[in-house]
Order: C-alpha cells, then sequence, then structure tokens
C-alpha cells in the first residue's frame, strides 16, 4: 500500500478525512478493491479505499464484515507516520518462503518464526489470497531441515492435522490453547477458543 500514496501522503490524508464511516462507502470500496483491475501507482484514492476497508472491517481483515467500531475521528498523517516508526529496522519481502530462505540463507543461532497457511482455514475456502497445498507443505519441511541442519532454530504454527504431525515427528511439538485476542475490541469481545500446534527445534519454553 505504501508504494501507492508515498508521494502523495497529503492526498491520502485529505481522503480519508473526508470519507465518512458508511456502510455503502464499505461495500461499494470492498468491491473495488477485491476487483482484479490494473492500477497505476501510485494512487492515493486507491490506497484511501484498500485503508479506509480494512480499518472498518472486523478485525482489520479485507474479507470481514464492517466492524461496528467506531475509530474513525482519527489524526492520519500521524497515524501513519506511528506505522511508519514501528516498522523502522524491517525488511519486508514478498517472495516464496523457499527463495525467502535460500536469500537469507540460515545461520547458526538464527531464529525463524514461519506461519503458513493452515490446512483447515484453506478447506474452509476464501481465507487466503494464497494458500498451499500438500507439495508446498513437504517444501516447507524441507526448508525447515535446512533452517536446522545449519544450527538455526525455527517454529512453525498450525492447527493440529494428522498429516502435518507426521511430517514434523522428529522435532518437538507443542499444542497451545489460545483466546482469540484479535486487533479491535470487537474480536476481543467475541473471544474464541482456539488449538494451535508449534512445531520446534529449540528448547525455549513456547
Ligand atoms: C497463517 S497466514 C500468516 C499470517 C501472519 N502471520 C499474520 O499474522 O498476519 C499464512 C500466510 O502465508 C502466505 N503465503 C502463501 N503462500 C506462500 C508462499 N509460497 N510463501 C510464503 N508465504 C506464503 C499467505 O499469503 C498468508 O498470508
Amino acid at each position: 500500500m505504501s508504494e501507492g500514496f508515498i508521494h502523495k501522503l497529503d492526498e491520502l490524508v485529505y481522503n480519508l478525512d473526508w470519507l465518512p464511516k458508511s456502510r455503502k462507502i464499505f461495500e461499494d470500496f470492498r468491491a473495488d478493491v477485491r476487483e482484479k483491475k490494473p492500477i497505476e501507482i501510485p494512487d492515493p484514492y486507491q490506497a484511501a479505499k484498500y485503508f479506509y476497508c480494512i480499518r472498518h472491517s472486523f478485525n482489520k481483515l479485507i474479507h470481514t464484515p464492517m466492524s461496528m467500531v467506531k475509530d474513525w475521528k482519527k489524526d492520519w498523517g500521524a497515524e501513519l507516520k506511528y506505522s511508519r516508526d514501528k516498522i523502522a529496522g524491517t525488511t519486508i519481502e514478498n517472495l516464496d518462503f523457499e527463495e525467502l530462505i535460500d536469500r537469507y540463507n540460515p545461520r547458526k543461532g538464527d531464529f525463524w518464526y514461519l506461519d503458513p497457511p493452515y490446512i483447515v482455514a484453506t478447506e474452509k475456502g476464501s481465507y487466503y489470497n494464497h494458500s498451499f497445498d500438500m507439495e508446498d507443505h513437504e517444501r516447507l519441511r524441507e526448508s525447515v531441515q535446512k533452517i536446522h541442519d545449519n544450527g538455526g532454530y525455527f517454529m512453525v504454527s498450525y492447527d493440529y492435522r494428522e498429516e502435518v504431525a507426521e511430517l514434523y515427528k522428529d522435532f518437538d511439538c507443542r499444542t497451545l490453547d489460545w483466546k482469540y485476542v484479535g486487533a479491535t475490541e470487537e474480536a476481543r469481545q467475541k473471544g474464541r477458543q482456539g488449538q494451535d500446534i508449534y512445531f520446534k527445534n529449540t528448547d525455549s519454553t513456547l
């Protein structure tokens, strides 16, 4: 998104300031954002539409219903600057995990946390834009082996499935019960219970 407004931050903030919270605008923008069409970047209005949708979506996800939260009276310039400061010192890559791991070549003592598309969520459909098939899960297992062989640490999170447990049977496995905290008060109130499974090669208590 940042490329979409970086040279036109004032225009993005201007758009956000003048857009009221409206279900009709939310639905129209979401349909527009989800349409796969060529966009000429930078396009601050398109960036505003996307930002508007995620900020008004339940738990800040583009595919979820409109949120009940009313937090639209913000200084968007300050908010964007805050996010910018938060990611200072971080490198964002958009790569297949195998390419990423090859590029950064795991070293002794590294810690890698991998959070692949879950199988159950994939089966429910429409949760991820890019999901994994079994071949990808197997490729990930091979990549994890590379981290391990190079002396690095890793942790992989999944929902429980027999076939995944089988893939990672050589490593430590731990389940974690959780209560869904979510990114918003609304999500926290709905607070679902669940269980995730973690495979790792570290002795840490997680
Ligand atoms: C369980 S989600 C990760 C969520 C993330 N940890 C977060 O908190 O937002 C799995 C992610 O893997 C991404 N993904 C799909 N195929 C991938 C691939 N081949 N390489 C790397 N990531 C991929 C999906 O787009 C999705 O965002």
